[in-house]
């Protein structure tokens, strides 16, 4: 059997349901998950009324756009999880890349796992976790892209897809993402391939050995971003040494 025919009977594994309206495709997920379904399920919506971005954030949820989350009961044990960002991240970044035929090397991921056209913000991913009573570990991968709207008002540069790719389409989109999520899921193996993740995350890498400002809750932290460590956490050099950091939102400085 070749690497395509496993990956593609991997791919075949997922199920995927679109509605055309709904609160928030992570929030209806993890409803379902509480509620015995077994997971492996895509949900697609053409708007949400209420989709929620990171640390709070609501996220610009009208049609036109894709807003996709994708159901993972155990994907693997709990100390491997903290990898599937970069999994979620590399998928997305190739189903757009592969959106754009001709423009090559144009796209590429901000720690964690903000993907960019052009060092503009195209898509976000939202990853949520709760333990069920019965001990399985829930994961959702939300992921939302603009493909021919933007948000208006954002406190960073943003893009859409259709700037770049006339007649984009979300389902278009969302077809190329079910099988690159198949191939990094399959790569990221449970977390056995976490090398492998690590690896494609870093040749996709945005802004390597800039300065960057990394902020906190209740911090700012400024210095130089020298990588991503084998985990996946972010290695800022400052003034005062290394530190690594697990989550932030990061800001370049330019
Ligand atoms: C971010 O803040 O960058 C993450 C945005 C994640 C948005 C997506 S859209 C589909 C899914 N449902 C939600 O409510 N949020 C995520």
């Amino acid at each position: 059997m070749t690497g395509s025919e496993v990956l593609k009977t991997r791919a075949g594994a997922f199920r995927h349901e679109h509605l055309d309206t709904v609160q928030s495709t992570n929030s209806e997920l993890m409803q379902r998950a509480r509620n015995g379904d077994p997971g492996a399920l895509w949900l697609t919506a053409s708007r949400q009324l209420s989709g929620r971005g990171r640390r709070g954030r609501g996220w610009m949820s009208e049609r036109g756009n894709l807003y996709a989350s994708l159901l993972l009961i155990d994907p693997a044990v709990q100390s491997q999880t903290g990898s599937l960002p970069l999994v979620a991240a590399n998928a997305v970044e190739r189903a757009i890349a592969a959106s754009l035929p001709g423009l090559t090397r144009i796209t590429s991921i901000k720690w964690p796992n903000d993907v960019l056209i052009e060092g503009r913000k195209v898509s976000g991913i939202l990853l949520e976790a709760e333990r069920l009573a019965d001990g399985r570990l829930v994961v959702v991968i939300g992921i939302g892209v603009n493909v021919s709207i933007c948000p208006d008002s954002a406190p960073y540069p943003v893009a859409r897809l259709s700037d770049y790719a006339a007649g984009a389409d979300a389902s278009m989109l969302f077809a190329r993402l079910f099988e690159t999520m198949s191939e990094e899921l399959a790569i990221w193996d449970k977390g056995a391939g976490v090398s492998h993740t690590v690896e494609r995350w870093r040749r996709a890498a945005h802004g390597i050995g800039e300065r960057i400002t990394v902020n906190l809750p209740n911090a700012q932290v400024r210095g130089r971003f020298s990588g991503i460590d084998d985990d996946g956490m972010l290695r800022l050099e400052t003034d005062e040494g290394t530190r690594m950091f697990a989550a932030g939102d990061v800001f370049f400085d330019n």
